[in-house]
């Protein structure tokens, strides 16, 4: 009875040496029970550990152009061989990889250098596959908030170069070198790799090139021997169709406005430079955007920046010309002698020039006739009354009939003279002082036409400068475009 008890026991144990016991936790003990992380997997001091790399980029988060900072979402993947987790699958039940804890195993402590927070490792310390053979990789996610100098001078048409930096924070360059993998046909993936299915497109961003290279420093001949730097260059262009909608088109549609000033009357006064003065404050709440959207830099002046400060000058140039024409327009004769040859140039040869003079001569034209033949009727009455006061004058078609009326009536006229004398006078006066109004009212009209050349071809001079100097400095933008690299285009 014991007997048979003790072999059923001894059957149990046996049973539960081939399949209860966990291969996993034996690898584990097997391969890490006298592991220590903090030495480099070389057998002989002198050896190098090759460290492969590969970043593949998820997510282009922002760019900060005010704090010049890239913000990135990465997966760097890390390949070495550490022959202390040698192990072959036939010894533990065909495990092929063996998942553990980052902290446990040695690491080469790549670190992203060029960050700006502080944040130079990973942001979550996935678990480390090893796998027969002693192969070690590691896929660890990370955000890096890295440095950027951004350059403004084509904002918001610009393309930005950001790097990022990887390096071994505690091996030099003869202890950890660092390649970059190699894919399944045999090429090296120096670029940053875009998986187009896990790649978030960036609204703002594009990125055009993604190079990756390798930098050894020599680190002088004294002080050993220097380290391995990868450098992940992003070429990335400003999609800028948001800036074009938001401040370019109002932009230049209300700068387009204070043109309008030239097409008020000069009897709106200060109206003409209401308008130029209101586009003048609207320009300046366009600035005041841009100014909180770039960083504070001196070393340059933004596209926009140089094309606002372009139209706010124009307007102002628009609101110093209106205060002068308006001084132009509002004289009289009492205060200002017109010269004959500004009269002419302003006149006569500039509506000419720009064609626009039919109109003016018309009304010259028209108008002293009229004033001719009124003023001839008078005369000829005031003749007719002096020469023949017994008149033939209105009664010549009666003369037959009532002949000794008539000699009544001549006679009567006649005792009459002085009093219609005085009443000729008077009316002289009236007229005489009707022609004066008359000509210091085509004076006061004159200054004003003047006026109304001077807008005119001020309006033409101003349309010129504004169209002008708009294309030239969005031509500029046009021509800034990413140059060709010798590299392959980041995303197919
Ligand atoms: C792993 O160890 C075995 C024997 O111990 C050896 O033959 C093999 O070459 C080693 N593998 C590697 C990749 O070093
Ligand atoms: C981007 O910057 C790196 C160094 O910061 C430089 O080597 C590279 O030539 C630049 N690329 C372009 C296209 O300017």
């Amino acid at each position: 009875m014991a007997g048979t008890l003790l072999s059923a026991l001894l059957l149990l144990q046996l049973l539960g040496r081939g399949e209860g016991k966990n291969e996993e936790l034996r690898l584990y003990h097997h391969l890490l029970d006298d592991y220590d992380p903090g030495r480099r997997p070389v057998q002989k001091p002198e050896d190098t550990v090759t460290v492969t790399l590969k970043v593949t980029l998820t997510n282009l988060i922002s760019l900060n152009e005010k704090e010049e900072t890239l913000t990135t979402s990465v997966w760097i993947g890390i390949d070495w061989h550490d022959y202390r987790l040698n192990y072959s699958k036939g010894d533990f039940g065909g495990i092929e990889t063996l998942r553990v804890p980052s902290e446990l195993v040695w690491l080469p402590e790549i670190v992203l250098e060029n960050n700006i927070d502080g944040q130079f490792g990973v942001a979550y310390e996935a678990n480390v596959l090893v796998s027969e053979g002693g192969y070690v990789s590691w896929l660890p996610p990370a955000i890096y908030r890295s440095i950027c100098a951004v350059e403004v001078t084509y904002f918001p048409f610009d393309w930005q170069n950001c790097s990022l930096v990887f390096r071994s924070q505690t091996y030099n360059a003869e202890e950890v070198e660092l390649v970059f993998a190699v894919d399944d046909d045999g090429d090296t993936i120096s670029n940053i790799d875009i998986d187009t299915e896990a790649y978030t497109e960036n609204g703002e961003w594009a990125i055009d090139f993604c190079p990756g290279v390798i930098r050894r420093h020599d680190g002088g001949s004294n002080d050993g021997p220097g380290d391995t730097e990868v450098i992940y260059t992003l070429i990335i262009r400003r999609k800028p169709l948001f800036y074009v909608i938001n401040i370019i088109v109002p932009c230049v549609l209300i700068s387009g406005l204070v043109l309008l000033a030239y097409f008020l009357p000069a009897q709106a006064g200060g109206q003409k430079c209401t308008v130029s003065i209101n586009v003048l404050l609207a320009q300046t709440v366009f600035l005041f955007l841009i100014a909180q959207k770039i960083p504070e830099t001196s070393l340059s002046v933004p596209l926009l920046g140089r094309y606002l400060i372009f139209v706010m000058v124009v307007a102002t140039l628009i609101v110093m010309n209106c205060v002068i024409v308006l001084n132009v327009s509002c004289r009289t004769p009492t205060t200002h002698a017109m010269s004959p040859r500004l009269r002419h140039v302003l006149l006569e040869l500039l509506p000419q020039l720009l064609g626009s003079g039919a109109p003016s001569e018309v009304s010259r034209a028209a108008s002293p006739p009229r004033r001719a033949s009124s003023l001839g009727l008078l005369l000829r009455a005031e003749e007719l009354i002096l020469k023949k006061p017994r008149s033939e004058l209105m009664f010549e078609g009666q003369r037959y009939r009532h002949r000794t009326w008539t000699a009544a009536l001549c006679q009567t006229l006649g005792a009459a003279a002085p009093e219609i004398r005085c009443c000729v006078d008077a009316v002289n006066f009236v007229a005489e002082s009707t022609r004066d109004q008359e000509a210091t009212g085509e004076e006061v009209s004159d200054w004003v036409r003047m006026g109304k050349a001077l807008d005119n071809i001020c309006f033409w001079a101003a349309l010129v400068l504004f169209l002008v100097g708009s294309s030239l400095i969005f031509l500029g933008a046009y021509f800034n475009q990413v140059p060709e690299l010798p590299y392959p285009p980041c995303m197919l």
